[in-house]
């Protein structure tokens, strides 16, 4: 989605889970305005894929496992070296696993727990001095699984609702310094998560969701570059739901 605004000119931004979907075409729009981008990703193949086609005057990539505690320190690092500093972080990198709490093995809720909570903590934690130093802002992509349960998702239902209490907390101790921690809430969007779903489960989808269709990346990333930017100065420990009027409803049948 290309923009005709041009709000983080000068800025250094980091994005998390930069390789496919909503981080990709989050590095994308902060690109198409004037900011300078660390684009995390989990492979070096596939970052490197990803972005082939791209300018890399005011880009650099970095690989790694975001669960992997050194991680967070050197990608902060190289935003600083290489940009003279760091603006905002979007914590986006996240899976998902499936399971009642039968089925979901203690691997898997232990994994889902390392990368959707541990990771964003890790990032937050590394990036936090250096944004205050610019008054920059957090941006995490939470999920409409973090407001509400889901059926056969307690793991990815935990971890996003983990991250729904972080942004609140992190916005609270951070507001003074001039720093905001806001988060998205998508419901389902086009992305590598949900291209293994059937026709099936899409329709499912598609007919709660009031407006009838999933999201594009590029209309989640829109919403967290609106959060990350100075029109959403007052803005700060919000968890907005970007999903077609999904949680406009109290869960009774359109009849
Ligand atoms: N697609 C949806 O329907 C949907 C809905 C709500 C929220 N979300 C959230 O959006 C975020 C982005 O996901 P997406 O939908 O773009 O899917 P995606 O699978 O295309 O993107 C997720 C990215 O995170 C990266 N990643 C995963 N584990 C990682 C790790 N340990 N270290 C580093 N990178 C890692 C993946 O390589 C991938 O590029 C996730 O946090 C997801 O939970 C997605």
């Amino acid at each position: 989605m290309e923009s005709h605004l041009n709000r983080f000119g000068g800025m250094s931004i980091i994005v998390t889970g930069a390789a496919s979907g909503i981080g990709k075409a989050t590095v994308e729009r902060f690109l198409s305005e004037g900011a300078q981008v660390t684009a995390l990703g989990h492979h070096r193949e596939k970052l490197e894929k990803a972005f082939a086609d791209q300018d890399m005057d005011r880009l650099q990539l970095m690989d790694g496992d975001v669960a992997e505690p050194d991680l967070a320190a050197k990608v902060v690092a190289a935003a600083v070296e290489r940009f003279g500093g760091l603006d905002i972080l979007i914590n986006n990198a996240g899976m998902g696993k499936g399971g009642t709490i039968e089925e979901l093995s203690l691997e898997d809720w232990n994994r889902q727990m390392a990368v959707n909570v541990t990771g964003y903590f890790l990032m937050a934690k590394a990036a936090i001095a250096k944004i205050r130093e610019r008054k920059g802002a957090i941006v995490m992509t939470s999920s409409v699984s973090g407001l509400g349960g889901d059926w056969n998702f307690v793991g990815y239902n935990a971890s996003k609702g983990a991250v729904t209490n972080m942004v609140r907390a992190m916005a609270l101790d951070h507001a003074g310094e001039g720093v905001r921690i806001n988060a998205v809430c998508p419901s389902m969007t086009k992305t590598g998560m949900t291209e293994g779903m059937s026709d099936d489960t899409i329709a499912k989808f598609q007919q709660r969701i009031p407006t009838g269709r999933g999201a594009n990346p590029e209309e989640i990333a829109a919403v967290i570059a609106f959060l990350a930017s100075k029109d959403a100065v007052f803005v700060n420990g919000v968890n907005l739901p970007v999903d077609g009027g999904l949680s406009a409803s109290n869960g009774q049948p359109a009849l």
